[in-house]
């Protein structure tokens, strides 16, 4: 009774205010009786080194932005599912994806046998080499020059390996840092007299910081890199969609739209095979 009571009350004080009584709430969500909503989109959370301009860096409002960015969210377009880009250290990254907290990773990262071991990798997405900065009064002409030189580094990226091996494990002249910015900030400063790092990045930042009064070394001893997005081992569900999402972009041009944007020129036709 007085469950009805208050029912009716409350239904007289709603049609004083001028509104209809809200039926009454069913004791269960009324999922069953809604039309068959679109199953949920699943969530991929993806790791990402955010100081790596222009594959992925912050913007002023702090938003993860990039070519790298670009790629993931088109690919995750093609396959249907969605993406959250949480900015993870370097040093760490491949354990955030071992350990289950990130599910894959984009962050320019060079596909490479020994890393094949721990994860997997996508199809290669962008061709890369590692390129040298130096300051514009440098003598240096080749990487040879830089056995006895200090060279700065992004600590456990591929140009940390070809410096190492250049100059032995043991070499007190490899400054590491960690974010290849801050390599470059200390060659600037005089720290260290030259830079090894990817070109893309190298590149971006001579023609951004004029100030810096920087200029670049090629060498062609440097071997071809590949990026590939990673993910944990096994893990071929994901591999799958990744891959089909990268070929649908590739085939119908968004690729090609996205390349434009970050790097203002069409990617060359693939070298013929030698
Ligand atoms: N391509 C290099 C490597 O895989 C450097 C990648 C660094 N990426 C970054 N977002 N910090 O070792």
């Amino acid at each position: 009774f007085w469950q009805r009571a208050a029912m009716l009350v409350a239904g007289l004080v709603l049609a004083a205010c001028g509104k209809q009584p809200e039926p009454a709430p069913a004791p269960a969500p009324a999922t069953e009786a809604a039309a068959p909503a679109p199953a949920p989109a699943q969530v991929y959370v993806v790791g990402t080194d955010a100081a790596y301009a222009p594959f992925e860096s912050q913007d002023e409002k702090g938003e993860i932005v990039g070519f790298d960015i670009d790629v993931v969210r088109a690919i995750a377009e093609k396959a249907g599912f969605e993406v959250k880009f949480v900015n993870t250290p370097w040093e760490g990254i491949f354990n955030t994806l071992q350990q289950g907290d990130r599910d894959f990773l984009v962050s320019a990262i060079t596909i490479t046998d020994e890393r094949k071991q721990t994860m997997d990798f996508s199809d290669p997405y962008f061709d890369a080499r590692q390129l040298i900065a130096v300051r514009q009064d440098s003598t240096v002409s080749k990487f040879e020059d830089l056995k006895t030189l200090r060279v700065g580094v992004q600590t456990g990226t591929t140009g940390d390996e070809v410096v190492t091996k250049l100059q032995g494990k043991n070499s007190t002249l490899i400054k590491r840092f960690e974010s290849t910015p801050l390599a470059l900030q200390e060659l600037q400063a005089g720290g260290v007299d030259a830079v090894v790092a990817d070109n893309g990045v190298v590149e971006n930042y001579v023609a951004n910081n004029a100030n810096a009064q920087f200029k670049t070394v090629s060498d062609d001893s440097f071997e071809a890199e590949q990026y590939g997005l990673a993910v944990r081992k096994g893990n071929t569900e994901l591999l799958e969609k990744l891959n089909q999402g990268l070929a649908a972009i590739k085939s119908d041009g968004t690729y090609d739209q996205i390349y434009a944007k970050w790097f203002g020129a069409k990617p060359a036709a693939e070298a013929p095979a030698a």
